[in-house]
């Protein structure tokens, strides 16, 4: 397997024997950290993380990772550079690529990761845009294998906002991996046709199943893993919030919801999450619609805080992985297998 100078902005570029690869290097550099071993093997090299949106893990995972790997950091975050402003997706990529030896993108549009891949000449990690989210995809997926041991199989139930980033990247990784995906959500928040379709072709190849219901009930019962997110993503406009809540409010991951699915089920979110009152937006929101619906009153939205602490949430282990599979992507992306 060789991944060098591989972009890495959608799972649709990428086979099930290319993902299976890069969860065991994540594995494995996992294991070494845990170990004392020390990997700074790209200690040469120096990679650039463009940040249009906000960020904790991402960047975090980022950035730490790549100082394990023994490599420079450069954040410019949504005001630090002159990207989009003064100077052009495309003519940035062309400047980066000189100085850096990869280049990290979370923004907006898919088309400007594409455009700093398709110019850069080094290789570009999709960090968030709002239609895919792939690098989150590998951190679920190594925190299920960690909990399940396998990944062919897993009953997968997303519930809530389908067809936004989150939803469309862990439908595209179910469907490389074999997973029987089902997404939970009422029909105007499923993702768009042609990519259900591109899904349930791959699907063919890999055994996965993916399927979508507005029935909570019928869509988590036997799943091994319930997963969801915010109801609204980053870059919404806030005059979304109130038809989004409308829509969602019945489709809150609770306990109900867990006990419906099988005795081993986990919960996973890819966070930050709504699930107490220790927001600012949380209690914003809260205050704004709680009266009108009283199951959103303690600042808990997609997911009850009882669900979020129970014993079934892996969501922390979930946001550790983040680190040890974007160490993978950069490794892999970076350096060669005879080097
Ligand atoms: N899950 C995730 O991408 O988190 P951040 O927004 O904190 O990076
Ligand atoms: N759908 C969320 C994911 C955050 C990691 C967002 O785009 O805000």
């Amino acid at each position: 397997m060789d991944l060098k100078l591989r972009n890495f902005i959608t799972l649709l570029d990428y086979s099930q024997d290319e993902i299976d690869y890069l969860l065991n290097l994540s594995a494995k550099l996992k294991n070494d950290k845990y170990l004392g071993k020390e990997h700074k093997v790209l200690s040469d090299k120096n990679v650039v993380l463009l940040f249009q949106k906000d960020s904790t893990r991402t960047r975090c995972a980022f950035e730490a990772g790549a100082q394990d790997l023994g490599m420079g950091v450069t954040y410019l975050g949504p005001s630090g550079s002159q990207m989009n402003k003064k100077e052009s997706v495309k003519d940035t990529a062309r400047v980066l690529g000189r100085m850096y030896d990869g280049i990290e993108f979370r923004g907006y549009k898919q088309r400007d990761v594409e455009a700093l891949a398709d110019n850069a000449g080094v290789p570009v990690w999709n960090g968030l845009t709002d239609q895919y989210h792939p690098t989150q995809i590998l951190a679920d997926f190594l925190t299920i294998k960690e909990k399940y041991g396998y990944l062919k199989g897993i009953n997968f139930t997303f519930v809530g906002d389908a067809r936004n980033n989150m939803g469309n990247s862990l439908m595209i990784g179910a469907a490389k991996m074999g997973l029987h995906f089902t997404g939970v959500a009422p029909k105007d928040l499923w993702p768009e046709a042609d990519l259900i379709n591109t899904c349930k072709e791959i699907a063919k190849e890999s055994g996965a199943t993916i399927t979508f219901t507005d029935d909570k009930m019928a869509g988590t019962k036997d799943a091994d893993v319930i997963y969801t997110d915010v109801w609204f993503s980053m870059g919404e406009p806030d005059d979304v919030r109130i038809k989004r809540i409308k829509q969602l409010v019945p489709y809150q991951v609770d306990k109900a919801l867990l006990d419906n699915a099988k005795q081993t089920v986990i919960f996973m979110h890819c966070l930050p999450a709504f699930h107490d009152k220790y927001t600012d937006v949380g209690r914003d929101i809260a205050e704004t619609y709680g009266t009108a619906f009283p199951k959103i009153k303690a600042g808990e939205m997609e997911v009850t805080d009882e669900v979020f602490e129970s014993d079934k949430s892996v969501v922390f282990q979930e946001a550790e992985n983040r680190m040890h599979t974007i160490k993978a992507i950069m490794l892999a992306t970076m350096r060669g297998n005879d080097e």
